[in-house]
């Protein structure tokens, strides 16, 4: 059986092609040259090229898994959260060769794709503790499968990777500020500024990080002689020792075995070393690091197994949404 999978929902448009479950390709073709001038995904120009991309891409993925539409047994789609004009470009191209082609369709919420990435590379037993962290979402996660998720923690207002990109701009390091953050991190080993830790004692398992960057934002006025790896560090800091807080308390509450982070923030390299130095009671387990971006594998794996349980949607039902937290139980 092979499955196509389609991910659109911001700044990349993936598509990944499967043989059961077994990954075959998965390709994606990023928007970042476009974007970074603006300093972050300027949404207009984010769906015109999803609408660029999207068929050089679908051929690329068949001549490359030596396929055609007629060997293609199920499409899946990302349709929701994320950018409207982007989300409609992949739902309505799916929607489109899965109706003339008479192929089963199944729709995807993007969170749910980024819980399951690290089941790409892993075998992952259910119930876990999923933190999804990227640009859009700082949310925890009681997994129970691939159809149940009890939403425990989440931000109050920037998602991590927001807070990132935003104090990038900020010190005009430009877009994706994780990577460039992380990257000039690792370069101060002095003393750090002592930015707040926000809701880091409160008793809820939830974030807000708009606070954080507002206090980054005032430091930075006050200092324009400011040392950008050492406003980098203490910032990554910051945000790394909030994240990982909350998730061990929520650990804690919920008395899991297993904890599963994932998301375009679990790439980096502070949290990963921090958790494996404070969460050794439990099982741990992170996407491979090409899988913590946007990408159609991880959307593709839980459309797999989300058709395995209940089979197709409706092509009514894929409808795209722009801000709905994934929350079934
Ligand atoms: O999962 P993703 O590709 O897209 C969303 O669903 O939002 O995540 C992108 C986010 C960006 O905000 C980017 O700055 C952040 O992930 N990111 C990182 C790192 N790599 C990417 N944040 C911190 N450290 C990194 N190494
Ligand atoms: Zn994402």
């Amino acid at each position: 059986m092979y499955t196509l999978a389609f991910e659109s929902s911001c700044d990349d448009t993936s598509i990944a092609l499967f043989k059961d479950e077994q990954l075959i390709t998965v390709k994606t073709a990023s928007q970042i040259k476009i974007h970074t001038q603006y300093g972050g995904v300027v949404p207009e120009l984010a769906a015109r090229e999803h609408t660029k991309n999207m068929i050089p891409l679908f051929h690329s993925v068949l001549e490359t898994g030596d396929v055609t539409l007629k060997d293609i047994n199920l499409i899946v789609v990302t349709y929701a959260p994320g950018l409207i004009g982007s989300l409609l470009v992949g739902t309505e191209f799916a929607k489109g060769i899965a109706k003339f082609n008479n192929i089963p369709l199944k729709g995807v919420h993007h969170i749910a794709g980024h819980l399951h990435a690290a089941h790409l590379t892993n075998k992952i037993a259910y119930p876990y503790l999923g933190m999804a962290v990227s640009g859009g979402h700082s949310n925890i996660y009681l997994v129970n499968d691939i159809d149940s998720y009890e939403l425990v923690g989440w931000t109050l207002d920037d998602a991590a990777g927001e807070a990132f990109d935003k104090v990038s701009k900020m010190c005009d390091l430009g877009y994706p500020g994780g990577p460039i953050i992380d990257t000039l991190a690792k370069q101060w080993s002095g003393e750090l500024i002592p930015f707040p830790r926000p809701l880091k004692h409160h008793k809820n398992f939830n974030y807000s990080f708009s606070g954080l960057k507002t206090a980054v934002s005032l430091y930075l006025k006050k200092n324009p002689e400011y040392i950008v790896e050492q406003v980098a560090a203490s910032f990554q800091k910051a945000v790394v020792e909030v994240l990982l807080h909350k998730l061990k308390k929520a650990a804690d509450h919920y008395k899991v075995k297993r904890i599963v982070i994932s998301g375009g923030v679990a790439a980096n390299s502070e949290l990963r070393a921090g958790v494996a130095k404070d969460f050794q009671r439990y099982q741990l387990f992170f996407p491979e690091l090409r899988y913590c971006m946007d990408n159609a594998a991880m959307i593709g794996y839980a459309g797999i197994k989300l058709y395995q349980k209940h089979g197709a949607d409706q092509f009514d039902n894929i409808q795209p949404k722009s801000s709905k937290l994934l929350q079934t139980t």
